[in-house]
């Protein structure tokens, strides 16, 4: 029916409009009161994951930064940062150990400085530079320059990368499945594929328990973090001491072998976790590791012969 005035009198009740065709009007109303609430949730979604963050860039990096910190006998961590990805701002750690020849091991080399190289010959050589993952290779050029005679070794899937090729980083050897004898005697190692291209190795400092990982499992704390960063971390689980939603995506495609290779890591049972996003696991270790890993692992470990 249409709303047309149509020719009649003024007074004429027909002219009033046809109340079938007003009761059908609230659309718009509607349509707005949804767009708006809709953008009410939004907000408070956004309000809900920036809580607690920091003002500003905040204390993002675990203080003080690229200083060398003790772990346990012959193992240290530098915290550094922050570092810029995809937008985020995040902390980012390495991990040293002192082998038993005296040489030193670079897991995920962090920002070089001179002080920072410094600290390190007074531990010793610089002998081995690792790249653990496919996303954790960008500051290996400064320490290769800084230390020519330490052996570069990475995941295989990082020469792949045209960024990778492009930088004119080195990569002497492959990681694999197990420790080379250049440190199998202080380290054990393991590797994790997913899908995706999604490489990470891991490693055991065998005399003080302590398992090495990159971005497997992630532990921010939104404190330290900007607002949008923080929402982030929250919203992609990587403040829950566990595996990021990213991550997840990729081991989820590596299906049953991938499974088998987290409960093998699983399996070594560390007193304590080190990784290069947050808070690692300093006690504990063991059980923080199996809960990390429940959602793809339940019940988390095999034996591992030897
Ligand atoms: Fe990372």
């Amino acid at each position: 029916m249409s709303t047309a005035i149509r020719d009649t009198k003024p007074g004429d009740p027909s002219r009033l409009p046809d109340p079938t065709v007003e009761a059908k009007r609230p659309a718009a109303p509607r349509k707005a009161w949804l767009i708006g609430a809709a953008a009410a949730g939004v907000v408070t979604g956004a309000l809900w994951l920036t809580r607690g963050s920091a003002r500003g860039k905040g204390a993002v990096a675990y203080a003080p930064v690229d200083m060398l910190k003790p772990v346990a006998p012959d193992i240290w961590i530098v915290d550094s940062g922050p570092i810029g990805a995809m937008g985020l701002t995040l902390p980012v750690r390495m991990t040293v150990v002192r082998l038993k020849d005296g040489g030193l091991w670079l897991h995920s080399p962090t920002r070089h400085t001179p002080a920072l190289e410094r600290a390190l010959a007074d531990l010793g050589p610089v002998r081995h530079l690792v790249a653990p993952t496919v996303a954790h290779w960008t500051f290996l050029e400064a320490w290769q320059r800084a230390c020519p005679d330490a052996t570069s070794w990475a995941v295989p899937a990082l020469r792949d990368r045209g960024a990778v090729r492009r930088s004119g980083v080195r990569i002497d050897r492959d990681l694999v499945d197990t420790a080379p004898a250049e440190w199998a005697d202080a380290i054990g190692q393991g590797m994790v594929r997913g899908g995706a291209g999604f490489e990470e190795a891991w490693f055991l400092h065998r005399d003080s328990r302590t398992l090495i990982l990159t971005d497997l499992i992630e532990n921010l704390e939104p404190a330290k973090l900007p607002p949008v960063t923080a929402a982030m971390m929250r919203a992609t689980l990587a403040t829950r001491a566990t595996t990021g939603v990213h991550v997840r995506a990729a081991l989820t495609l590596g299906g049953e072998a991938t499974r088998a290779a987290i409960r093998r890591m699983v399996a070594t049972a560390p007193e304590r976790v080190i990784f290069s996003h947050g808070t690692p696991f300093d006690s504990d270790g063991a059980a923080r590791l199996r809960r990390a890993f429940d959602w793809v692992a339940p019940g988390g470990a095999v034996p591992v012969p030897g």
